[in-house]
């Protein structure tokens, strides 16, 4: 028995070793201006500094590259909620959203901030300065409302919902 332990540590520490070879890619990429959300929508610079500092590692199309994430499997880990956040939400393509994304993901921004569920509480816990003031959730949720606003000004109202999905997507949300 003592030997068999002795033997899957080894085994641990030799596949341990070994992935610290295999990196992941890494979220830097170009960032075209015409795509970004500063191109769609009116961002003040107070804004854009708490995107930048506490959103745009997870939605964006460049993360600060942070030394763990050079050890594996935490890199891979890190990596996954990159992918996942830039799916759902990437303010570097924010302007190539149909205007019923825009206009959802908007107010999802504010939801998403008023409830604290972000930024992602693994993040906040490496990134104290991400962590969202009172004062910072309220301008950011005042923010994506007045955007909301600008969006309904520019456009009627039917390209920015589907009038028959409404009931349906707030019940899908629900589930999430
Ligand atoms: C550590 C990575 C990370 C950070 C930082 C982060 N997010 Fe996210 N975000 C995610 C992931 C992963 C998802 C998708 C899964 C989920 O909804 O929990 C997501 C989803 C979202 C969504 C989409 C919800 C939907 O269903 O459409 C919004 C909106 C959002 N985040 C806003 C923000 C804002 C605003 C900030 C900054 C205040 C932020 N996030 C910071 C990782 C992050």
């Amino acid at each position: 028995m003592k030997k068999f332990i002795k033997r899957f540590f080894v085994i641990l520490l030799i596949a341990l070793v070994a992935i610290q070879f295999v990196r992941p890619e890494g979220n830097q990429h170009e960032v075209v201006a015409a795509n970004t959300l500063n191109a769609a929508l009116p961002v003040s610079t107070e804004v854009n500094d708490v995107l930048k500092a506490a959103c745009n590692d997870c939605h964006s199309n460049n993360s600060v590259p942070m030394w763990y994430m050079k050890i594996q499997p935490v890199g891979f880990w890190i990596d996954h909620h990159i992918e996942e956040g830039k799916g759902e939400l990437n303010f570097d393509e924010f302007a190539t959203y149909s205007l019923r994304r825009q206009y959802h993901k908007l107010e999802e921004v504010a939801e998403m901030v008023n409830e604290g569920e972000m930024p992602l509480a693994s993040y906040t816990w490496m990134h104290r300065e991400a962590k969202l003031t009172d004062v910072q959730k309220k301008m950011l949720s005042d923010w994506s409302a007045a955007m909301m606003d600008t969006l309904e000004a520019r456009w009627p109202m039917d390209s920015l919902v589907k009038p028959q999905q409404q009931s349906e997507q707030h019940e899908s949300e629900e589930h999430h």
